[in-house]
């Protein structure tokens, strides 16, 4: 069943019911205090009498001509009255009550000699019901007269009548206007949530561009058509990346394969010297290389993504740790006549692994000898401010041009310098060192200008932060 006939339908029901006991009640209560107002009046009516009886002293009353110039409040068409003597028969009636007898209740007379009063109703076949009040008129301890005062029910039961009436018609129509607005309602609210269900409908079908126009209202729906942009927006980010990432991929690991096809085929074209099969074989050895290393690199990516790289957390003495890299470096760059020196180094421990700490560093170490020119000179420094550790790296190598500062963070990017410098290294070098920092709950910083060199700081906090 669609929402808008439930919600309208749960709507109707509850309004019905709610009307309902409303009306059942608001019945009740209008019956009721019909009623009191009757028995008062009745009460009033059979008051007077008495105390017009007392006032003349009791004496008996000779006929009803005689009590009605008495009592002319008594003559009130809407009342009738008798008066009975102590065994219960009438001695004195009013006229408009000739036509039939009403005589006294066995439980008015019980009453009466208790000396109290007491409601009754009474009803005869093809009338309306009687109100009546009995009243019991004492001298001294001893019952002289029962008044007794009635009236009709007539006019209360016919203003319960047309209230019921008036009830039975209002309500129906109150509820056919309330469920006619309410199912209107209910498609306006609803007409947004048809409108998401258009549009995800079209990007499902696969057009991550598309975005639900907003309703300018900070409602449910403008909340939900908020959430579903930011998560197609997201989408559409990933979606692109790994768009993006599969061909660098590929691409990346076609080149030296089209290397090693094209000098293999060459070689194998006409009968070479040993020498030459040799050198074809060490180039292809070392693009093989280079590929096993994208591939490596590659494959703890997506390892890393999937979270299934593990991660010490422990107590790690950075600046042993720079001191080793040094040494490597030193070593390594003796090829090139790069020159690796350590600057300022400060003890600074902290948490973390201390094989990817290593990692990191030596990455952003190659980085520097790889884009310096020959001759070059990469400086190592640690710093420690008392809350964090600074770990830079710098070269007066190529330089980075302020806008790829961020992009050579991406996988695959290198910038075409860098492509132009050398043929070495994956572009995954530093999405590794990003990802490294990132679990260690720091950030890398750079400097560097284009020719200029450039400066690789990672900032990590402190095992222990001076307080
Ligand atoms: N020290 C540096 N000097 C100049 N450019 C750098 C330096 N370090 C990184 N880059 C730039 O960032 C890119 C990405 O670096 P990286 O991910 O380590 O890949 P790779 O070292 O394999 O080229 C490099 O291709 C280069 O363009
Ligand atoms: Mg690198």
């Amino acid at each position: 069943m669609p929402l808008r006939v439930r919600l309208t339908l749960w709507y109707g029901t509850a309004l019905a019911l709610v009307l309902m006991i409303f009306s059942m009640v608001l019945y009740a209560m209008t019956a009721r205090n019909l009623r009191d107002a009757v028995d008062q009046s009745l009460e009033e009516t059979a008051m007077t009498a008495v105390r017009s009886l007392e006032a003349r002293g009791f004496l008996p009353l000779i006929n009803e001509e005689e009590l009605l110039s008495q009592f002319p409040e008594l003559t009130r068409i809407d009342k009738f009255f008798q008066i009975f003597s102590p065994s219960g028969t009438i001695s004195i009636r009013s006229p408009n009550i000739k036509q039939h007898e009403v005589p006294l209740s066995r439980t008015a007379l019980d009453t009466a000699f208790a000396g109290q009063s007491i409601f009754e109703s009474a009803k005869y076949p093809n009338e309306p019901p009687l109100r009546l009040i009995s009243v019991p008129i004492m001298y001294r301890g001893n019952l002289l007269y029962i008044v007794q005062v009635g009236t009709s029910m007539e006019s209360v039961g016919e203003t319960l009548h047309r209230f019921l009436i008036l009830l039975m018609v209002a309500i129906p129509i109150a509820l056919t206007v309330s469920l006619a607005g309410g199912w209107f309602l209910a498609g306006r609210a609803l007409r947004p949530v048809d409108k998401i269900t258009l549009a995800a409908q079209r990007i499902a079908a696969g057009d991550l561009s598309q975005r639900l126009s907003m309703p300018a209202a900070h409602d449910e729906i403008g909340r939900l058509a908020a959430t579903f942009n930011n998560m197609i927006g997201r989408l559409d980010v990933s979606f692109r990346q790994i768009r993006q990432f599969t061909s660098d991929a590929s691409h990346e690991l076609r080149t030296p394969l089209t290397v090693m096809k094209g000098e293999t085929d060459l070689v194998l074209r006409r009968p070479r010297a040993l020498e030459d099969y040799k050198s074809v074989l060490e180039s292809n050895l070392e693009e093989t290389d280079r590929m096993t290393r994208i591939v490596d690199e590659l494959l703890f990516l997506s390892r890393a993504d999937m979270g299934e790289v593990k991660m010490e957390s422990l107590p790690v003495a950075m600046e042993s740790l720079v001191e080793d890299i040094h040494r490597q470096a030193t070593l390594l760059g003796q090829d090139r006549n790069i020159e690796v020196v350590l600057g300022t180094v400060m003890p600074v421990v902290v948490q973390g692994d201390d094989l990817r700490l290593r990692e990191l560093l030596l990455n952003l170490v190659e980085n520097a000898m790889k884009y310096s020119h020959p001759g070059g000179k990469v400086e190592i420094s640690l710093l420690n401010d008392g809350r964090e550790g600074r770990l830079s790296v710098t070269d007066h190598g190529i330089g980075i041009a302020s806008p790829d500062h961020k992009r050579i963070f991406h996988r695959f990017f290198r910038t075409d310098v860098a492509r132009a410098h050398t043929k070495k290294g994956t572009g995954l070098g530093l999405a590794i060192c990003a990802w490294i920092t990132d679990l260690h709950k720091g950030r890398i910083e750079v400097k560097s200008d284009l020719g200029q060199g450039s400066t690789f700081t990672v900032v990590l906090p402190l095992a222990h932060p001076a307080a």
